[in-house]
């Protein structure tokens, strides 16, 4: 694994070595076990789009792993006055040790690591959002101890977390039955890597996808970047496209919740589900820390 791009890129075996190893740095940083692993080394962060969990975790992460995070602002940078990112890329191959950029075309990411030549890591594009996913297969592991055979629902728009998500569960062995709106379905390389398998299922209805369901997952009607579309997304989503207590009722007991965050409460989930699962969401954005350390001490490690 030279990067981290989509999850498109990865085999079974690679995610199953990142999800190892983040147990064990999260088990090491709840014991006090230092872990130096990247002392000395430097990581970019990029970011072209807003941020709460995403540029916390990797610069604290960088930091517990000996390493250091530089924050940069795609707006301060000389990319956004054009200068080419295959410029970009090449100078910063020879500052840093590493990139994470959260942008919006996912063009942008594959350019940079082509034409750079230090690992690239995706942070979120409007086409994946790989880091969340690695986050999210680790927190359900954690939970229910393993992967293979559950059914996971995604209830809400075809975005980056749909994306990611059926990526990523079905290399896992997971089924994964999502419910998107016409118009609004994953994006067509992630339906055509699906197509065929058994193991996925597309629909309209939500009640008809989280039936059965292990994990009840869903993400913001609008994501960044869509923000002109708020109010048409407001009508075709509502009262449609939330998980909710009938939604519950409809999945398997003890089913879990998972939310990538920011939510927006009242819309794409119920104040009541949402802190009635607070514990695996949180588990969720915790985990985002650990699942990162891994990735880079993967990418980055001499
Ligand atoms: N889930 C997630 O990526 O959160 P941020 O947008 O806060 O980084
Ligand atoms: N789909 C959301 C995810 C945020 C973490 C967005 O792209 O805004």
């Amino acid at each position: 694994m030279k990067h981290l791009l989509k999850m498109l890129d990865l085999s079974k075996e690679e995610i199953v070595d990142i999800l190892d190893l983040a147990d064990k740095l999260k088990y090491q940083r709840a014991h006090g076990v230092p872990h130096p692993r990247l002392a000395g080394k430097s990581l970019g962060m990029v970011f072209a789009k807003a941020s709460t969990r995403t540029r916390i975790s990797f610069e604290a992460g960088m930091f517990q792993l000996g390493g250091q995070a530089l924050f940069l602002s795609a707006a301060d940078l000389q990319m956004n006055r054009g200068e080419p990112v295959e410029d970009t890329a090449r100078v910063l191959s020879r500052y840093l040790d590493g990139i994470m950029i959260r942008t919006f075309n996912q063009q942008e990411v594959e350019d940079l690591a082509k034409h750079g030549d230090i690992p690239i890591i995706n942070g979120l594009t409007d086409f994946s959002h790989p880091c969340q996913v690695l986050a999210d297969l680790m927190t359900i592991r954690e939970h229910k101890g393993l992967l293979e055979g559950l059914k996971l629902c995604y209830v809400c728009d075809g975005n980056n977390m749909a994306n990611s998500l059926i990526v990523g569960c079905l290399k896992m062995g997971m089924r994964v039955s999502a419910a998107c709106p016409v118009g609004y379905e994953p994006w067509l390389e992630v339906q055509d890597f699906a197509k065929g398998n058994p193991d996925f299922f597309l629909t309209t209805e939500a009640l008809e996808a989280a039936a059965g369901a292990d994990i009840l997952v869903t993400d913001v009607w609008a994501s960044m970047g869509q923000e002109d579309e708020k109010n048409k997304r407001q009508q075709v989503f509502a009262g449609k496209y939330q998980i909710n207590s009938e939604l519950l009722a409809a999945a398997n007991p003890n089913a879990m919740v998972q939310h990538c965050l920011p939510a927006h409460k009242g819309e794409e989930i119920t104040h009541e589900v949402f802190e009635a699962h607070a514990k695996e969401i949180f588990d969720e954005s915790e985990n985002r820390l650990h699942a990162q350390k891994a990735v880079m001490v993967m990418l980055l490690e001499s």
